[in-house]
Formats: structure tokens, C-alpha cells, sequence
């Protein structure tokens, strides 16, 4: 088991700022957007197309793949990767 400090956290968009929490079985950082209705754009959602590629404002993310899309650690691919702890996005 991941010591609390990296275990997902709260994902908060700073345009809103809406928090949302993560939850068990979530997959994806797209999926709890969209679980919650926020709307976010997206194409492959395997990382390659770099569609969802957004800023990354605070915190860190772990990718649950390997994706082809150009990111850095200052934007993220919510298609593909999951918060570690907390995270802020522009979103
Ligand atoms: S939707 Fe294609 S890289 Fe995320």
C-alpha cells in the first residue's frame, strides 16, 4: 500500500475551483472530470494524441501508461495518468 502521500488526493481546477476527490476505481484523471461532469477535451485517451494536455499548476501525477503525446512537468495528460496526492490543474 502507497504511503498516504502518494496516494491519489484531490484534484482541484483552478478556473472553478472545484475540488474533486478522488475515488476508489477511478482510472483516469479524464474519467473523474467527466465522472463529474466537468467537460474537458480529449481524442485517443491512451496518451497519444495530447488532446488533453493541460497545465499542471501544483502537485504531481503518475501515469498509468506510457504516453507518446509531448508533456513536461508542467502540463499533464489526464488521459492517461492519475494524481499523486494533491493536484491543481488549469482546467
Ligand atoms: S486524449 Fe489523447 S493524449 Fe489524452
Amino acid at each position: 500500500m502507497l504511503p498516504p502521500s502518494l496516494q491519489p488526493g484531490t484534484v482541484t481546477l483552478a478556473g472553478s475551483g472545484q475540488r474533486l476527490a478522488w475515488k476508489p476505481g477511478t482510472a483516469t484523471i479524464l474519467q473523474l472530470l467527466h465522472d463529474a461532469g466537468v467537460p474537458h477535451p480529449a481524442g485517443c485517451q491512451e496518451g497519444d494524441c495530447g488532446a488533453c494536455t493541460t497545465p499542471l499548476l501544483g502537485g504531481r501525477v503518475a501515469y498509468t501508461s506510457s504516453p507518446n503525446a509531448m508533456h513536461d512537468d508542467h502540463t499533464c495528460l489526464p488521459c492517461c495518468c492519475r494524481p499523486v496526492g494533491d493536484v491543481v490543474l488549469e482546467a
